[in-house]
């Protein structure tokens, strides 16, 4: 049997907390809390529209890969607390997201 490890995801502007399985991306995360971000391209890094920032627990994600470096590169207003939430996978420390398409 494999257990599943819990992490806290806190997200702002609300302040809410959840409870998510490491392993799971933030944009999977996100959409299960019933958070109002969107996907429009089936979360493949093509669409933008999941970038948010991660003000803590940074490294607690995956680490950023070409693809999603790539698209980073383009969006007008990256910080480099950017991430898109379908390519980071959350890991067993909490994270702070703030959604920024509200
Ligand atoms: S869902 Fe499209 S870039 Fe993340």
């Amino acid at each position: 049997m494999r257990l599943i490890t819990m992490t806290t995801l806190t997200v702002l502007p609300s302040g809410k907390t959840y409870e998510a399985a490491a392993g799971t991306t933030l944009l999977k995360a996100l959409l299960d809390a019933g958070e109002a971000i969107t996907s429009k391209c089936g979360g493949e890094a093509r669409c933008e529209a999941c970038h948010v920032t991660v003000p803590a627990g940074r490294k607690s994600l995956s680490k950023i890969q070409r693809v999603e470096n790539d698209k980073l590169d383009g969006i007008v207003g990256v910080s480099s607390n950017s991430r898109l939430a379908c390519q980071a996978i959350l890991g067993e420390e909490p994270v702070t997201v703030e959604l920024l398409h509200l």
